[in-house]
């Protein structure tokens, strides 16, 4: 379990960035969202230890992040970054992704075996031989999540992965998402996309200000009056209310609600 107790972060000479957050998470898809400069990729970075609290604590699976090593912790929650294409440096995808499992220290074996899986798992199955730099957006930001994930973490952060992505790009990636859920992982996506959080999260917390000021369900959360904090409702979400369908995620659940 990821535990948060009363964290406060305070970078050098500015205002707080958080302010006593408190929040715990399992083997879900929690979905992180709050208008810029809302704290969300500084709590982000408490959960692997590349921040350590001003005040309070952060706990991942029973390790106090102010005890344990980026490196250590690493192995429990994997970071997938924004923007990620400005991450990768070695020639070919293969290396880019043994690159994490090689630094733990594991068998020549053992790395493939990651690596083969890892690849499949995002659908780059294939790539082995080709350079990062040859791949489009989406591949791009899958290379990111398989690098990630040959780590073998239990819990995953994924910073903004469909922005800037096209339509079939960003259903892939999403598919990638509800999959990994399925296989077990927890993860905390930080979004702009209120459809994303619509499709594929369980809950959602939001922040403002560096304050939690919601954490519940996905419904709930869109009763909300969005604007206050520069969000929006889904088209959908207004279009099934108009028409009195009830709650629903997806096009395809709309249109089976209304024809079913
Ligand atoms: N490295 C940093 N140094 C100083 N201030 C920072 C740094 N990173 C973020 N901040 C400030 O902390 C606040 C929260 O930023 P951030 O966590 O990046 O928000 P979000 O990810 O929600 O956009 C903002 O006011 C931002 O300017
Ligand atoms: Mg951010």
């Amino acid at each position: 379990m990821i535990q948060v107790k009363n964290l406060w972060h305070i970078y050098e000479g500015r205002k707080e960035a958080l302010r006593g957050i408190n929040f715990r998470m399992e083997n879900e898809i929690v979905a992180l969202v709050g208008p810029n400069g809302s704290g969300k990729t500084t709590l982000a970075k408490h959960l692997n230890g590349l921040l350590k609290p001003t005040k309070g604590d952060v706990i991942i699976d029973g390790m106090n992040t102010k005890e344990h090593s980026v490196a250590e912790l690493s192995k429990l929650v994997g970071y997938v970054f924004q923007n990620p294409e400005h991450m990768f440096f070695e020639e070919n995808i293969f290396k880019e992704v043994s690159f994490g499992p090689r630094n733990l220290g594991l068998k020549e074996e053992e790395i493939r075996e990651r690596v083969f899986w890892a690849l499949k798992e995002v659908n780059l199955n294939g790539y082995e031989n080709r350079t990062p730099y040859s791949l489009s957006g989406g591949e791009k930001q899958r290379l990111a999540i398989a690098c990630v994930l040959a780590m073998k973490p239990k819990y995953l952060i994924l910073d903004e992965p469909t922005t800037g992505l096209d339509e079939r790009s960003s259903k892939s990636v999403r598919e990638i998402i509800k999959n990994l859920h399925k296989e077990g992982h927890g993860i905390l996506l930080i979004t702009h996309e209120m459809d994303l959080v619509l499709e594929v999260a369980q809950r959602v917390v939001l922040l403002y200000e560096g304050r939690k000021v919601f954490d519940g369900p996905v419904d709930e959360f869109f009763s909300l009056e969005l604007r206050n904090y520069d969000l929006n409702k889904p088209e959908l979400l207004r279009i099934s209310h108009e028409l009195n369908v009830g709650f629903v995620r997806t096009v395809e659940e709309f249109i089976w609600r209304l024809t079913g």
